[in-house]
């Protein structure tokens, strides 16, 4: 089925400048770009994005990451796109990411790594309300 996900290009791929990079890889996937914005979180959105964390040990320092440099917030759309994203985006920690996604040819750490995707079809729902209104949303 053709599907829409929320994809986060994250600080420390926008301040080395990859935005470009990584979105030439979503779209040679077969992803399209249907609603993109470039945004500077606070650590407060950034903590309300990933409530679903605010147990983790790492929470403070994800919240605090995702609101220290601009991030570009993008609806990825195509057929199985949730599963496709995943596949293009790579591993969460790039030491176990695949050759040739993102996360292994620009991902920093498992906390600094580059892209954010939803991981399924109830989130990918939840996390586009989250960034856009439906007049945002252009097929
Ligand atoms: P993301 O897909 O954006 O969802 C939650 C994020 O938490 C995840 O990517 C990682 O960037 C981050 N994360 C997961 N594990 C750790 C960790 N051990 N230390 C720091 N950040 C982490």
């Amino acid at each position: 089925a053709v599907e829409r996900t929320l994809s986060i290009i994250k600080p420390d791929a926008t301040e080395r400048n990859l935005t470009g990079a990584i979105v030439a890889k979503f779209e040679e996937s077969g992803l399209r770009v249907v609603a993109s914005k470039r945004i500077h979180l606070t650590p407060a959105q950034a903590g309300q994005f990933y409530a679903v964390h605010a147990e983790r040990p790492f929470y403070g320092e994800l919240c605090e990451f995702m609101a220290s440099a601009p991030v570009v917030v993008q609806v990825l759309e195509g057929e199985g796109a949730i599963a496709k994203n995943r596949e293009v985006m790579g591993a969460t920690n790039p030491a176990d990411a695949a050759p040739g996604t993102i996360r292994a040819e620009f991902a920093k750490s498992v906390g600094e790594n580059s892209v954010h995707g939803s991981d399924a079809p109830e989130t990918a729902a939840e996390e586009i309300a989250f960034f856009f209104s439906g007049l945002e949303l252009v097929g």
